[in-house]
């Protein structure tokens, strides 16, 4: 069933939202790879110091960004951004998935919040964004109707040869989407401003997890 819904979806191009059903553990078959804080490399503005934006205690990331910050880099022409970008595991073939439990404070919106990196001709597979208190995939579909003040566990699967991305929210199958082409990708999480920002964005995050079916 769920197959032939993914494929019915595929042909027609769009993306299928799916009804709930009971948990589920989405990292069955999989392998957790080894991580530690060299594979968190701390994207922010870059005329601030990271301690500024940043913050790692008790198991938690905090990342939080003004909307009147700069880019992460001089040159660079993008919105402000403080995210965690996983080194170490790009990838461009296989199955792979992002594991992680997010927490977004109230007040926080016009931001995304999880990345998905490398498309073609976009820039990202997939971009989880934040706006008037919901979760969303892109600006498109809502994910999880009240995201503030509560921890939510975030599973992400990214098959890049069946060209698919199945979005988990607390062992909930909550959407599959297709790929968006692209050679290569990792994962990102953090704040990165979008449409209608708030001038305060923040995003926590622990248990971050990259794993792997093995080849
Ligand atoms: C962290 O991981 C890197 C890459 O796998 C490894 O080279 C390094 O030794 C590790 N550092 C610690 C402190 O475990
Ligand atoms: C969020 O609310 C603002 C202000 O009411 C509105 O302009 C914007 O379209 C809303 N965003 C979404 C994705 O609904
Ligand atoms: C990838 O997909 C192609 C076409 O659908 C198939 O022929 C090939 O065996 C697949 N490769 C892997 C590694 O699954
Ligand atoms: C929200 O963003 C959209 C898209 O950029 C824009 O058209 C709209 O005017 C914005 N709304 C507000 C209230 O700023």
């Amino acid at each position: 069933m769920m197959s032939l819904l993914l494929s019915i979806s595929l042909f027609l191009g769009l993306v299928h939202r799916i009804a709930s059903s009971g948990p589920v553990d989405p990292t069955k078959g999989f392998v957790s790879l080894p991580l530690n804080q060299s594979n968190f490399d701390v994207q922010r503005p870059y005329d601030v110091p990271e301690d500024e934006r940043y913050s790692f205690e008790h198991g938690v990331h905090k990342l939080w960004v003004y909307s009147s910050d700069k880019p992460h880099t001089p040159t660079s022409r993008t919105h402000p951004r403080t995210e965690i970008r996983i080194r170490g595991y790009d990838y461009s073939s296989g199955v792979w998935q992002f594991e992680g439990y997010g927490y977004v404070p109230c007040g926080t919106t016009g931001v995304c919040i999880m990345q998905l990196f490398g498309a073609s001709p976009h820039a990202t597979t997939l971009m989880l964004r934040v706006y008037n208190g919901s979760l969303y995939y892109y600006r498109n579909l809502v994910l999880l109707e009240s995201v503030y003040e509560r921890w939510f566990k975030l599973n992400v699967i990214h098959d890049v040869n069946a060209s698919t991305v199945k979005i988990y929210i607390d062992e909930q199958l909550k959407m599959v989407a297709p790929g968006r082409g692209g050679a290569s990708h990792y994962f990102k999480c953090g704040v990165y401003e979008q449409d209608n920002a708030s001038y305060y964005m923040e995003s926590r995050w622990k248990g971050i997890k990259v794993l792997k079916i093995r080849d």
